[in-house]
């Protein structure tokens, strides 16, 4: 195994408000437990009930998929640690433009950041923009619109404190076919120069890789994929890669990024799980 890349891994452990929003709620052996909070729900409840329920589940940590002011104000005072997102949709105009994105981070990171205020820790430059099933769309945005969203953070003077990253489905990393263990993975193909490239500017900003890993995904989506090995309670096959042994694909799939991260030169990079299904 590399070293121990995680600094705070966010697992699923179950979800809240039952068919009503996006939350998902994730615990962690290692950093503590964050949600989820999208917007697209089948039953809109009120972001003060929704901050009521994070607060009456213990919930400091939460990540929203863009800066809905509604959504985002209703953090206010509450000292949950907040990811706050750029859609997809807005990368272009970020990348485009430097002004751009310093408009953005003034009204949607600094007006809130006061006393009393809404505790952003990270902004979220996209969300999973490498997805295959993008065909590449939001390959030549993506990075400069990440450079520039941290630059205006620093230029705002809270650059030290709130750091940009991408939050990226686990298929920008793979162990190849015919050696499926941990310790052969590394970035796709495609996109491995461009990776290396951001999670070197990533490392330079002391900023946090984030992973979203379906283990469930998986079980789902692969005829035959192997029904123990989705879960954590092991009984199913096992990986044996150079005297680590695996029980389950999240842990696999943890360490393949792990590894792609040593092959990219930053092998200390903390490692934040963002989603887990
Ligand atoms: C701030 O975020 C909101 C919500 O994502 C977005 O609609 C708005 O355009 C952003 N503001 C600027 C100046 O980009
Ligand atoms: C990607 O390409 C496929 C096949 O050509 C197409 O069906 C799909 O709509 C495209 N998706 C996007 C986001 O462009």
């Amino acid at each position: 195994m590399p070293p121990p890349a995680a600094a705070l891994a966010w697992l699923s452990i179950a979800t809240i408000a039952v068919a009503a929003v996006a939350v998902a709620i994730v615990s962690s052996s290692v950093g503590g437990i964050g949600v989820n909070w999208g917007t697209q729900m089948s039953h809109p409840m009120l972001p003060t009930t929704v901050v009521r329920m994070l607060k009456a589940n213990g919930i400091s940590q939460v990540k929203l998929f863009d800066g809905d002011a509604w959504t985002v104000g209703a953090l206010a005072g509450t000292g949950i640690e907040v990811v706050l997102a750029i859609p997809n949709d807005q990368l272009a105009r970020m990348s485009s433009s430097y002004d751009n994105a310093k408009k953005w981070v003034k009204e949607n990171v600094t007006r809130y950041d006061h006393d009393g205020g809404v505790n952003i820790k990270y902004v979220a430059v996209g969300n999973e923009p490498f997805l295959k099933s993008y065909n590449g769309s939001f390959l030549r945005t993506t990075f400069p619109a990440l450079k520039n969203v941290q630059k205006a953070l620093d230029e705002a003077g809270v650059g030290n404190r709130i750091k940009t990253t991408v939050p990226l489905n686990a298929d920008v990393y793979s162990s190849p076919d015919d050696d499926p263990v941990p310790s052969a993975g590394n970035f796709r193909s495609d996109i491995c120069e461009l990776m290396v490239q951001i999670v070197r500017f990533l490392r330079d900003h002391n900023a946090p890789f984030v992973a979203n890993i379906y283990p469930f995904l998986s079980l789902y989506q692969n005829h035959g994929f192997p029904v123990a090995f989705a879960f954590f309670d092991g009984g199913g096959p096992t990986i044996d890669d150079k005297g680590a042994h695996y029980t389950n694909v999240f842990d696999a799939n943890y360490d393949t990024l792990a590894w792609s991260l040593k092959k990219a030169g930053v092998p200390n990079m903390p490692i934040i799980v963002g989603e887990v299904v």
